[in-house]
């Protein structure tokens, strides 16, 4: 092992080309493709996302569970692949999909896992006291899993990932699925595990996710890293495209009526402000969000943007479009991952 000085310089994730072709010939699908991410300890990184954008195959990878068809990552220093009897007992997962045993209690699924890491009897007593306590499952120690909560499961799916003292922890949209009360608790449980200085990649789509509990954000999209740094940097680098979004009634975005008229609508619009809007990617429009984006007016508009904003809402009158509001100005961490994914 290296000393404590040595350690503390070598960051606790570190992937170069990483990459995960599924498939050949024409059916291959790059799934990773040349991801270089440095995570240093005690950091928590978010890598953000849509589905199938290569969050968990990037996981399954940085587990060992998927062999890379090219490139290679390193944790603490250790190659995860040449040296993986040094890196499995530096990392923890929770994978995407609960994981615990069913119809195992809660003692006995921590007990299991002490065992497989070979954790003797006593030190794996207190551990699991510990981790029981610290994720407020104490109380249930003697209910099979399957009778708890989706959240209590997710916490015991926590807990078992962290019973051999893991430094870096990988977690696969641990929220996912969960009401807002339980992401909460996840949330705070992720908070007190970064305070003891445990290095965290998790994944996730939600935005409010990543910028609450990560100090940096990558965000990935058919397998490759568009965009990374913390929420402040992310934000700086869109300033460009500052701008104006409209969420409307739902109504607009489910019934084909309802979307010519508002598409008929953009396009007086459009012919109305034709420098401001005139290019294609100057307005668009995110079916998934009922909004739609204005975006880089301020630049186009050489600080008409008050005027612009005015007129939006004259617009929105004229035409009589509901809408549930206009937001304008700093671009929020939802404009930068539009602004990216698009
Ligand atoms: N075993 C496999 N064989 C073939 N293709 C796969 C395999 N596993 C994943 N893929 C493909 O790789 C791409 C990335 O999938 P992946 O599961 O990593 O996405 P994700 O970001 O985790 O998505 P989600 O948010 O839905 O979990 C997808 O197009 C998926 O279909
Ligand atoms: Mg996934």
């Amino acid at each position: 092992m290296l000393d404590d000085k040595a350690q503390a310089s070598v960051a606790a994730l570190e992937t170069r080309g990483l990459t995960k072709q599924f498939g050949r010939g024409p059916k291959a699908r790059v799934s990773v493709d040349h991801l270089d991410l440095t995570i240093q300890q005690g950091e928590v990184y978010a890598l953000l996302g849509d589905n199938g954008a290569g969050k968990t195959t990037t996981i399954g990878m940085l587990t060992t569970l998927l062999p890379p068809t090219a490139g290679y990552f390193k944790i603490c220093g250790f190659d995860g692949r040449k040296q993986s009897e040094k890196t499995k007992g530096l990392f923890g997962v929770v994978s995407q999909d609960v994981a615990v045993y069913q119809e195992l209690t809660v003692w006995e699924n921590l007990k299991f896992l002490a065992d497989l890491y070979g954790i003797e009897e006593k030190k794996a007593q207190t551990r699991i006291e510990k981790l029981l306590a610290r994720f407020d499952l104490a109380d249930r120690i003697n209910e099979p899993a399957e009778r708890l909560s989706g959240g209590m499961q997710r916490r015991l799916a926590i807990a078992c990932a962290m019973v051999n003292s893991p430094r870096v922890l990988f977690m696969d949209e641990p929220t996912v699925g969960l009401d807002p009360g339980a992401r909460r608790q996840i949330w705070a449980t992720i908070k007190e595990l970064k305070t003891l200085g445990v290095t965290i990649l998790l994944t996730t789509h939600y935005l409010e996710e990543a910028e609450l509990l990560a100090d940096r954000i990558g965000i990935i999209k058919g397998g490759k890293l568009l965009i990374e740094g913390t929420v402040a940097q992310l934000t700086q680098k869109i300033r460009g495209m500052r701008g104006i979004s409209v969420k409307f009634d739902p109504r607009f975005f489910v019934e084909p009526e309802q979307r010519t008229k508002l598409d008929e609508a953009l396009q007086r619009l459009r012919q109305a402000f034709p420098d401001a809007l005139a290019a294609p990617e100057a307005v668009r429009i995110d079916e998934l969000r009922n909004t739609v984006y204005f975006l880089s007016v301020h630049e186009a508009l050489a600080g008409e943007a008050e005027k612009f904003f005015k007129a939006i809402y004259q617009w929105l009158e004229d035409e009589k479009l509901d809408f549930v509001r206009v937001a304008f100005g700093e671009p929020n961490l939802e404009d930068v991952f539009m602004a990216v994914i698009k």
